[in-house]
C-alpha cells in the first residue's frame, strides 16, 4: 500500500460526532468550499471566530486549479492555524463530488478525514457498487464517505415537479443499508451555481426580486421515516445573497436572474435530519463583488493584497452571519470538542 498520511496526525476529525451533535442539537455544519489561500483564511477565521464546527470542502477541480499537493498542504497549515487561534475547535477535510474510487483513494491517502462518492448520475445498482467500493476502502482508515441519490438540478436542466430526479424515499434504507455510508447526499430542489432556477419557474415579491419554488420537504420527511436520525447532506444551498449580486451589477459584472435557496428553508432544514450545508457559490460571490468594487473605487490599484484582502474579510464577515444565523452551528465548538 502507498505511503499514507493519517487524517488524525494532521489533527482533523472525520463527519462522525460533529453529525451526532448536529442531529441531536438541531442545527447543520457548515461545508465551505474553497480554492485559494484568502478563502481559505477566511472560512478557517470566521469559523474559528464564532465557534462554529466546519467542513472544509475541496473539489477535484479546486485540486487541479490549486496543485492537489499544495492544496494539501494548505489545509495542513489551516488546521495549526485553528489551533492557535481557538485550540478545542477541530474541521473535516473533504472531498467534494468525488467521481472515482482512484480519486477517493488518494485523498484518503494523503490526509483527508471525508470523502464524497457521487454516484448519482450512475444506474442506482452501479452507484451502490462504487459507493460501496469507496466505503469499504474508507472505513479501514476511519474516514467517512457521504453517497448521494437523486440528481440537483442545473439551471440547464428541465426542472419541474414530477421530475424524477428529486431522491427515491424508497431507495434510501436500501442505499444506506448495502453500502455502509455515513451520509447521505439528497436532491429535493436544490441545485447547484449562482442561477437556480429559471425565472419561470419562480414568483417575484414586492420588490421584484425572484422568489423560487419551496424545496420538496415532504420528501425530506419521507426519507426520514425510512432512515430516521441518519445524517442527510444538502448540496447546492447557497442563498445567492441579493447583496452580493447587486454590488457584482453595480461594479461592472452582469449576472442575470440569480437566485438562490431562501435562508428561512435552509435553517428549516438545518433543524431536521440535515447535517451538512454545502456552501460554495456565496464565497464565490463575495469575492467577485469585494474584487469588482475595489477595481472601480480605485483603478490604479494593483497590489493584490489590496483587493484579495478586502473580499476574504467580507467573507470571513459572511461566514459568521451565516453561522450564527443560517446553520445555527455558531457557539457549538465546545460543546462538540471541548
Ligand atoms: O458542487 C460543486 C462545487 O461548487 C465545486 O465546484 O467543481 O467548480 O470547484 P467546482
Ligand atoms: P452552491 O453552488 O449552492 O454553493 O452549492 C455548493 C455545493 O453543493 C458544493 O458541493
Ligand atoms: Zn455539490
Amino acid at each position: 500500500m502507498s505511503a499514507k498520511v493519517s487524517f488524525k496526525d494532521l489533527g482533523l476529525v472525520n463527519t462522525k460526532e460533529m453529525f451526532r451533535k448536529a442531529f441531536a442539537g438541531k442545527y447543520a455544519i457548515p461545508a465551505y468550499n474553497f480554492n485559494n489561500m484568502e478563502q481559505l483564511q477566511a472560512i478557517v477565521t470566521g469559523c474559528a471566530e464564532s465557534d462554529s464546527p466546519f467542513i472544509l470542502q475541496v473539489s477535484s477541480g479546486a485540486r487541479k486549479y490549486a496543485n492537489q499537493t499544495l492544496l494539501r498542504f494548505l489545509a495542513q497549515g489551516a488546521s495549526a492555524m485553528l489551533s492557535e487561534m481557538n485550540p478545542h475547535l477541530k474541521f473535516s477535510l473533504h472531498l467534494d463530488h468525488g467521481d472515482s474510487f482512484e480519486l477517493c483513494k488518494s485523498c484518503i491517502d494523503t490526509g483527508f478525514s471525508s470523502v464524497m462518492i457521487d454516484g448519482s448520475h450512475f444506474p442506482y445498482e452501479e452507484n451502490i457498487v462504487l459507493t460501496k467500493k469507496v466505503v469499504e476502502y474508507a472505513h479501514q482508515f476511519d474516514v467517512t464517505v457521504e453517497g448521494e441519490l437523486g440528481v440537483l438540478a442545473g439551471i440547464e436542466d428541465d426542472v419541474h415537479a414530477e421530475h424524477s430526479t428529486y431522491t427515491h424515499p424508497d431507495e434510501v434504507l436500501d442505499f444506506v443499508k448495502r453500502t455502509n455510508v455515513d451520509s447521505l447526499a439528497i436532491s429535493i430542489g436544490t441545485s447547484h451555481g449562482a442561477n437556480k432556477f429559471k425565472p419561470e419557474q419562480c414568483t417575484r415579491n414586492a420588490d421584484g426580486i425572484l422568489v423560487p419554488p419551496p424545496l420538496r420537504f415532504d420528501i425530506l420527511e419521507e426519507i426520514e421515516k425510512r432512515i430516521p436520525g441518519f445524517p442527510i447532506v444538502l448540496h447546492g444551498s447557497s442563498s445567492v445573497v441579493p447583496k452580493y449580486v447587486q454590488m457584482i451589477n453595480q461594479n461592472g459584472g452582469k449576472i442575470s436572474d440569480a437566485v438562490g435557496i431562501p435562508e428561512e428553508q435552509l435553517r428549516r432544514a438545518a433543524a431536521s435530519s440535515v447535517c451538512k450545508i454545502n456552501i460554495d457559490s456565496d464565497g464565490r460571490l463575495v469575492f467577485t463583488a469585494m474584487i469588482r468594487k475595489v477595481f472601480k473605487e480605485k483603478p490604479a490599484e494593483f497590489d493584490p493584497r489590496k483587493y484579495l484582502g478586502p473580499a476574504r474579510d467580507e467573507l470571513k464577515l459572511m461566514i459568521i452571519e451565516k453561522n450564527k444565523t443560517v446553520l445555527g452551528s455558531a457557539g457549538k465548538g465546545k460543546e462538540i470538542f471541548g
